[in-house]
């Protein structure tokens, strides 16, 4: 009977740890698909294929850019995406389009 009960508890321990991993990587998928792919499909740029996010490497400075937008990109303030979403938003592209 003890026995099951600690068997219960390290799975459930281990079940909530893959539970939040999955929900972090995910959310910064989530974000940028329901946000960013329609003009940056795979990293590129639809409107300017020369400023396409592919190969950038620093989180502030895609952080920046989507908090100020401009040059045809707009801008999406902290009830847009959440500070903690724009990490995961900007890791997600550092990790996902690489050159
Ligand atoms: C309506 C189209 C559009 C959407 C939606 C959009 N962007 Fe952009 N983005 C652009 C354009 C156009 C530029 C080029 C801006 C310039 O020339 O200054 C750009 C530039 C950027 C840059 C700078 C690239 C560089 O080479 O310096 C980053 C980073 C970026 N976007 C990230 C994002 C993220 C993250 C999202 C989602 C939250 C997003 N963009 C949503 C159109 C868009």
């Amino acid at each position: 009977m003890k026995k099951s009960i600690a068997l219960a508890a390290v799975f459930l321990s281990f079940s909530m740890m893959s539970a939040v991993a999955f929900a972090e990587g995910d959310a910064g998928e989530a974000v940028f698909k329901a946000k960013c792919a329609s003009c940056h499909p795979n990293g590129g740029n639809v409107m300017k294929p020369k400023e396409a996010i592919k190969g950038m490497k620093d989180p502030k400075k895609i952080i920046k850019q989507v908090r100020k937008g401009g040059g045809g990109m707009p801008a999406f303030d902290a009830k847009a995406i959440s500070d903690a979403d724009a990490k995961l938003l900007a890791d997600y592209i550092i990790k996902t389009f690489k050159k």
